[in-house]
């Protein structure tokens, strides 16, 4: 039927933030809400994908009918990543830390009335462009986001070809746009065909436009 438009693909979605720890109680954030990869994951398994979701700490529950994997760090999220391989479709919508401390502390940093402690970072994977790239298992189709603030299409364009991804959904996360936080999402898509621009619409219609897309891109037309 119409809605089952993706059964019999196997699907990984990434989303939400990622924590990094300091020590034993501290971490570095963001203000991600994983509302966007949450909405595609239930999209997709609605319509008969079998979803692994890999999600960093959200407060949303998981999504009816998704295999939900939590993790904590970008190195976590990476390894269920990995893990959840082969797929013929992934989607990176996490908001994956760029840096993590070089150094986990194993006890918890006291202040010890001296200078405050310097916090050294390295750089995490990129899940993305590591997907991207694995070979005999990339999956066929592999799908990341761009948020932008300038320049939005040559910006994702510029990202589709370093990370090695086959879409980019761009989106306007400037603060006259109101995305960032809000329920509303404005997406220019970035395939090696140009760009293709959607009206403003909610989270949940961009999953549905998404999913319809690579129903196409398998070739799974609407059938009545
Ligand atoms: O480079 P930037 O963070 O803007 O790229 C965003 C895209 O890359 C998103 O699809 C995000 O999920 C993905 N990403 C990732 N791992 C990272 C950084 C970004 O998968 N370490």
């Amino acid at each position: 039927s119409a809605s089952r438009r993706l059964s019999g693909l196997r699907a990984l979605v990434t989303s939400g933030p990622t924590h990094e720890a300091i020590d034993p109680v501290r971490y570095i954030a963001n203000r991600s809400s994983g509302r966007q990869g949450h909405a595609i994951a239930a999209e997709l398994a609605r319509q008969g994908a079998e979803v692994t979701l890999v999600s960093g700490p959200v407060t949303l529950p998981d999504p009816p009918g998704v295999n939900t994997l939590h993790v904590n760090s970008a190195r976590e999220m990476l390894q269920a990543c990995e893990g959840a391989l082969p797929v013929d479709i992934a989607i990176c919508a996490a908001a994956v830390s760029d840096w993590r401390a070089s150094e986990e502390a194993g006890q918890k940093i006291k202040k010890d009335g001296k200078e405050p402690p310097a916090l050294k970072l390295c750089e995490n994977p990129d899940i993305l462009a590591r997907l991207s790239a694995s070979g005999a298992k990339r999956p066929r189709l592999v799908i990341g986001f761009a948020a932008e603030t300038s320049d939005i299409a040559e910006q994702a364009a510029a990202k589709r070809q370093r990370k090695g991804c086959d879409w980019i959904l761009a989106n306007d996360v400037s603060a006259e746009s109101g995305t960032f936080g809000g329920p509303d999402n404005r997406i220019i898509l970035i395939d090696d065909q140009g760009q293709e621009d959607w009206p403003r619409s909610s989270k949940d219609a961009v999953a549905q436009r998404l999913a319809a897309r690579i129903a196409q891109a398998f070739d799974r037309p609407h059938r009545q």
